[in-house]
This record gives structure tokens, sequence and C-alpha cells, in this order.
């Protein structure tokens, strides 16, 4: 691919910085520009990059899609706002519920999920709002990831072709492109992020849909939701790349009171990693991966199984979809 990498060892931040805040005025000029906050490192560190460079003529946007963690959207609209960037919440829980329903293959779930984002909502964020562009938090993972062909990132769209000013009505600028995580965990720290954002675990962008194995509804998105909170609440001194919970689609015996319980799985994931190319399975104690499951198993409405995945990446990936 014809996109350079820059690795964390030939990164000077504060020059970086400011050859992308210096990029961005010039591109945006006297017109308005758009970007969504996830509240992840990539699209934090876009946030105040694009915010230092066009100051309000930035429009912020949470895309509640509904499929994000419990309580994120306030959580994160309100870190911003004591950052000094407002951020506007978005409801768009029945476009992505109704993009999703039905579908079953991973590929083409993660197609609905950038259609829905791409053309529904953002389509008509930057019509209303006058922008002409999107910017977004793109990194070199991703683009590399996509373009081998393991699986689709949701933000790869002019590196498969698409061409978003025809398609969107729109052009999309990803300042951090050459970079991996890393590197824009260095750059949010500079930026002046706190450690809570810039130090977070990764969250992919088509969020807790990527953790579902087969199709999404609400019911399956509050059963992955739920055992995520346990996962992260459990795992929270666990110094890991990532944890995450996934819900499977076939379901296995299991007894409650004696009878036959038909239930749910749930599959738990712990990551080391540095740059989530390669990944290997946290080495987690025996004591908290069954008090994991206790929890799961009994506050989790319908789970009766919790398996932990101790196989690395490749040939895993981190997310399961
Ligand atoms: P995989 O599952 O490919 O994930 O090993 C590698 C890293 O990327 C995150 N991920 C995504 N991030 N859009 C994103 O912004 C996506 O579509 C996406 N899919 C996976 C994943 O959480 C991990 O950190």
């Amino acid at each position: 691919m014809d996109i350079q990498e820059v690795t964390v060892l030939d990164l000077n931040v504060e020059k970086f910085i400011e050859e992308k805040v210096a990029e961005i005025a010039a591109i945006v000029g006297d017109g308005i520009a758009i970007n969504a906050l996830s509240g992840g490192v990539d699209s934090s560190v876009v946030t105040i990059l694009a915010h230092r460079a066009l100051g309000n003529k930035l429009k912020t946007y949470f895309i509640d899609n509904g499929l994000m963690r419990e309580g994120e959207p306030e959580y994160i609209v309100g870190l911003f706002k004591e950052l000094g960037v407002s951020v506007e919440l978005v409801d768009s829980k029945k476009e992505f519920f109704s993009a999703l329903s039905g579908i079953t293959e991973p590929e083409e779930k993660r197609e609905a999920i950038t259609h829905a984002f791409y053309k529904v909502v953002f389509g008509n964020l930057v019509l209303e709002s006058g922008g002409r562009y999107l910017l977004q938090g793109t990194n070199y993972t991703d683009v590399e990831e996509t373009i081998a062909g393991v699986k689709r990132q949701h933000n790869i769209l002019e590196q498969l072709g698409i061409d978003t000013e025809q398609q969107y009505g729109y052009k999309v600028l990803e300042p951090l492109i050459q970079l991996r995580k890393d590197s824009i965990r260095e750059l949010g720290k500079v930026l002046g992020l706190p450690l809570e954002i810039y130090n977070r675990p990764p969250f992919p962008g088509p969020a807790l849909s990527a953790r579902i194995i087969g199709e999404v509804t609400s019911q399956r998105i509050v059963t992955v939701r739920h055992a995520t909170k346990i996962i992260e609440e459990e795992l929270a001194d666990i110094d890991a790349f990532q944890c995450l919970g996934i819900l499977h689609e076939d379901r296995v015996t299991g007894v409650r009171e004696g009878k036959r319980d038909f239930g749910l799985q749930i599959e738990v994931r712990c990551w080391d990693s540095v740059d989530a190319r390669v990944a290997s399975p946290t080495n987690l104690p025996f004591d908290l991966l069954r008090k994991l499951a206790d929890r799961i198993t009994n506050e989790v409405t319908g789970v009766v199984s919790v398996t932990y995945n101790i196989a690395q990446k490749p040939p895993s990936t981190i997310e399961a979809v």
C-alpha cells in the first residue's frame, strides 16, 4: 500500500501534531468539518487535533448506535465537555438495528455498519451542518488488515476504492493513518487527553456488534453488554491490551434448579499486544477466571457457559466478527 508507516521510534510527536493541525486547517479553510467521537483512543485524539485546527468550524458528534457499552455515550460527552469540546449526542439506534436486522455473515455485518455510519448517519449530519469534510481516526493497522483481507474495518473507504465525495457527499480526512496504536497514545498524552482516555483499551468501531456471532438484535446486545461490564470490572486491574466478551450463536445444555437449560455461551478474551497486529492471551489467574464465570452465569440472564480463549492472533483475531 502507498501509505508510509511512521513507527513510534520515528515519531516526533510535537512536530507531527503541528504538521497535522496546519494540514487540517489548510484543507478545511473557511469550511465546516464534522467528526464522530466514539470515545476510543483514535477518535478522541482526532477530536482534539481537529478541534485545535478548526475551533468552532468543527462539529463533533457522538453517534449513539445502540451498540456501545453501558453508560458510554453520557460518560464520553461529559468528559469532553470538561475538556472544552462540546459534543452533540445523536440517537441513531433505529438506523443501526434496522441495518443489522437478519444479517449473520461477518463481512455483511461490517458492510451494514459501514453503510449505516457513512451513508445514512454521517450523510445526514454533513447535510445538516453544511460540512464538506469528515475527520476520522483510521490507523495504519486498520488499513493493513482490510487490504490483507483479514476483515473489513468499518472505517476503511478510500483504500477500498470508495469515492466518498461521490457516494456520500463529503471528503474523509484521516490524520492518523500512518500511525499505530502505540504512537496514537503518545499523541493523546501530548494533546492533553486524560490518562483514562489515551490509555484506554481499544474498542472497535462496530462496537458490541463485533462481539456477537450471528444476528445482532437489541436483546443480544443487552446480553453481551452486561457480560462486557462484568469482564471489564473484574479485569480492571489487569494490565492487558484489550479484554472482551463474545456472545456465541450456538446454545449449549446447562442445568438450572435441577432442570435442563439450553442456554447461551459467553467467551471471554483478554489479550496481550502492543499494536493489535499479533496478540497472545493474557495469563489470567484461574481463580479470577472462575470468579468471572460465576458472575457471568449468575448475573447475565440466560448464560450457562463461559469459556476463555487461549489461542493466539494469528490465527485468531482480537474481535470475533
Ligand atoms: P482484530 O479483531 O482485527 O482487531 O484482530 C484488531 C484491533 O482493531 C479493533 N477493531 C476495529 N477497530 N473498526 C475499528 O475502529 C473496526 O471495524 C474494527 N474491528 C476490529 C479491535 O478491537 C482490535 O483492537
